[in-house]
């Protein structure tokens, strides 16, 4: 007689391939799933009752800034309350490792309030991430800038020179050794405005023996986001495996539609290279406070500032006009900070979000005092509110959007589906109640009607509360290439 250690009975299982749903139990055994199907006749150590419930692979948050947060507050509990069981993290060219020698860098703060704390090396960081043992699963993409801010210190504003950019390689090819999966790039920053196309290039050629995935925050998100793409394509091509554009969107009213030509432009892209987007669900971004960034939005929020904490959650057009001051000097007294800028059309996010290509990831911003609510809501909202009340695509299309189809874009052997053999990364919700909670006011609430989620086996959240599991493991990339290889 066949044994589970935990039976997941009698729920509808959608498999993240974007096949329909069916009624089945799923077994686990250990960290996998052992079987799917009838399995009336197996005894288990633990039954959960998944009637009138949908199954699920756990989600997989393909663009977030939880590389600190993973040992900083390894509960993880504002992207397992959602269902999220493995966070890509170092995106947007900013990773926590290789970081500069000599600190000091505010960039550094978006991931972190001490970026003194740092680890020097993508190795130190992994080891770091696998002793704080967070409650879920994470992969690492080295950053470009963070590459720059190691080589060139503080001397950004130019391009690099050739012994830098073979430093650069250097330092990218010791973390795909330790195992980060990829490189991003962000050079709309600061940090990499400077650098040239054929600087990334040269970079991006090492990914190509170590079967590289490339991630990029374009240099331009607005005017000329065509120009934009093309170059991300062609850095993607000098050895990616697969490039991604990060959180594809139009910033500006008089960008309003242009996704339509995006798109198009993107698909007829993918035709001869692999790629994919990610995007996350709100028409509100957030990035650093920049002066750059205001005339683009309609209102501005600040999530965070260093010299003003208890300003966190106020509407930056108050703040100046309490200080009797302009917008920029205000951003001036404000930073280092971080805001929140209503800058897209519902149109166009609603156009990406269907698109076949598009993958979901929240690109929340874990140490922000007042963050954007994507940080705690991204999931919960594609499957409540846009799935579910907007009826934008069906479930089992969301559900390979955060599951099946980012795994096969990042590699992640063994995740993003529900079949024997794969990881007991899964969900269990109420597909009538799943919806999220947090909004503009109050940022940081859980979702609603996410039961149960399992990591490698082990429960993680239940009823609305964090178990204390901390099963997560770091997702390295010469295990997830065996991995492929005997799976
Ligand atoms: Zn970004
Ligand atoms: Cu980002």
């Amino acid at each position: 007689m066949s044994h589970a250690d935990v039976m997941i009975a009698g729920g509808q299982v959608i498999d993240g391939s974007g096949a329909p749903a069916r009624k089945a139990d799923v077994a686990v055994r250990g960290d996998r799933i052992a079987a799917v199907g009838d399995l009336r006749t197996w005894t288990a150590e633990r039954r959960v009752n998944a009637a009138g419930r949908t199954v699920t692979p756990g989600f997989i948050d393909v663009h977030t800034h939880d590389d600190a947060a993973l040992f900083d507050r390894p509960d993880m509990t504002m992207k397992i309350s959602q269902g999220v069981t493995t966070v890509i993290c170092g995106n947007c060219g900013l990773s926590a490792a290789p970081c500069p020698l000599h600190g000091g860098v505010d960039f550094f703060k978006l991931l972190t309030p001490k970026p003194e704390s740092l680890p020097r090396s993508v190795d130190e960081l992994l080891d770091r991430v696998d002793f704080a043992k967070p409650a879920l699963n994470a992969a690492f993409l080295v950053g470009h800038s963070s590459l720059r801010m190691r080589v060139m210190g503080k001397d950004l504003g130019r391009v690099a020179t050739p012994s830098e950019i073979d430093q650069m390689r250097d330092h990218l090819d010791d973390g795909l050794d330790a195992g980060a999966i990829g490189l991003s790039s962000g050079l709309f920053y600061p940090p990499a405005q400077a650098a040239t196309t054929e600087e990334l290039v040269e970079i991006a050629t090492v990914l190509e023996p170590a079967q590289g995935v490339y991630a990029a925050h374009m240099r331009d998100e607005g005017d000329r986001i065509i120009a934009a793409i093309d170059e991300t394509l062609a850095i993607g091509r000098a050895g990616a495996r697969m490039t991604v554009i990060s959180h594809h969107k139009l910033g500006g009213k008089r960008n309003a539609g242009r996704s339509r030509e995006t798109l198009a432009h993107i698909e007829r892209a993918a035709a001869t290279q692999p790629l994919a987007f990610d995007v996350y669900p709100y028409v509100a971004s957030s990035t650093m406070l920049m002066k750059g960034r205001l005339a683009e939005a309609e209102r501005v929020l600040v999530a965070w500032s260093e010299p003003h904490p208890e300003l966190a959650g106020q509407d930056l057009a108050a703040i100046a006009k309490s200080w009797g001051v302009g917008l920029e000097a205000a951003v001036d007294r404000l930073s280092p900070a971080g805001g929140i800028y209503f800058m897209m059309d519902e149109g166009d996010v609603r156009r990406i979000m269907t698109h076949k290509l598009a993958m979901i990831g929240s690109d929340g911003l874990p140490v922000d005092r007042h963050p954007h609510p994507r940080l705690w809501g991204t999931f919960a909202r594609v499957l409540g509110h846009y799935s579910r009340d907007q009826n934008l695509f069906d479930l089992p299309t969301a559900v390979r959007k955060m599951t099946g189809h980012p795994a096969e874009v990042f590699g992640l052997s063994g995740r993003g589906r529900i079949a024997p053999g794969a990881y007991a990364d899964l969900v269990m919700l109420d597909p009538s109640q799943v919806i999220d909670r947090a909004d503009f006011e109050r940022p940081t609430q859980a979702s609603d009607g996410i039961e149960m989620v399992m990591v490698n086996g082990q429960i993680v959240w239940r009823d609305g509360a964090a178990t204390g599991a901390r099963p997560g493991r770091v997702l390295r990339r010469q295990a997830l290439l065996d991995e492929a290889q005997t799976g």
